[in-house]
């Protein structure tokens, strides 16, 4: 399998910003790179991207879905309705949307079987704070997340985010790194991808990891450069 390079843009960029982006990112080769790239841009940009990235090779990816088929549920998009628009992934329960939007395992789990229908990739987040890391429970805090939010068939990856390192600068080790994951594929052996302030300079130490199945990107998905170099990291 290809390692993963997902680009989350999470609610930044406007229209104007995010195909400028896209363009300038295949003008310089994000296409040639070795991995698979997957863009997953603000729910509203996605059929423009569709567009933008057609023909590419590059994977289109949303931030979220209903953990519903269809109906009044005002305000949100199923995972139906959006692989009409070419999505083909889609990540769920991420740190932020479990602690702003109160979003709990059942609830991951039931979007995950909703993406899984509808023929998504179900990009699963989980992630120890600092304190459960500071007193020793990561572990057990990992394993309730794997047991409770994943889907007990079908395909998915899961995406370890300690919540420490999204947005902070932070990071584990790539020896913190390889032992964590040797854990996580202990409770299930499934693709798993590192996230949380990976930048250009640092992602071939975490790249390099055979166990390493990609990485989740934020602040460094947003510019060029440090978007291109990740990508030419694998
Ligand atoms: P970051 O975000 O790379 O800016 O730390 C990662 C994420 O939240 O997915």
């Amino acid at each position: 399998m290809k390692k993963m390079i997902i680009g989350n843009w999470k609610m930044n960029l406007s229209r104007q910003e995010g195909l400028m982006l896209v363009q300038d990112l295949i003008e310089k080769g994000l296409n040639d790179t070795k991995g698979k790239v997957i863009l997953c841009p603000p729910t509203v940009f996605l059929p423009e991207l569709q567009q933008s990235i057609a023909g590419t090779g590059i994977a289109l990816g949303a931030q979220d879905c209903s953990a519903f088929g269809k109906g009044a549920y005002t305000g949100q998009t199923s995972a139906k309705q959006l692989a009409d628009f070419g999505v083909s992934v889609v990540i769920l329960g991420h740190a932020e949307r479990r602690s702003l939007c109160g979003e709990t395992n059942a609830d991951v789990r039931a979007k995950a079987q909703q993406a899984c229908e509808a023929g998504l990739l179900p990009i699963i987040c989980i992630g120890e704070s600092g304190d459960d890391k500071a007193s020793g429970r990561a572990e057990g805090v990992l394993r309730l997340q794997i047991e409770e939010s994943c889907p007990e068939t079908g395909v998915f990856v899961l995406a370890y985010e300690p919540l420490w390192a999204i947005g902070t600068g932070l990071k584990p080790t790539p020896k913190d790194v390889d032992e964590i994951f040797t854990f996580i594929k202990s409770v299930r052996e499934v693709a798993v991808v590192y996230g949380g302030s990976v930048q250009g300079h640092d992602a071939a130490d975490f790249l390099g990891l055979e166990i390493l199945d990609g990485v989740l990107v934020g602040g460094a998905a947003l510019k060029t450069d440090s978007f291109l170099q990740i990508a030419q990291s694998v």
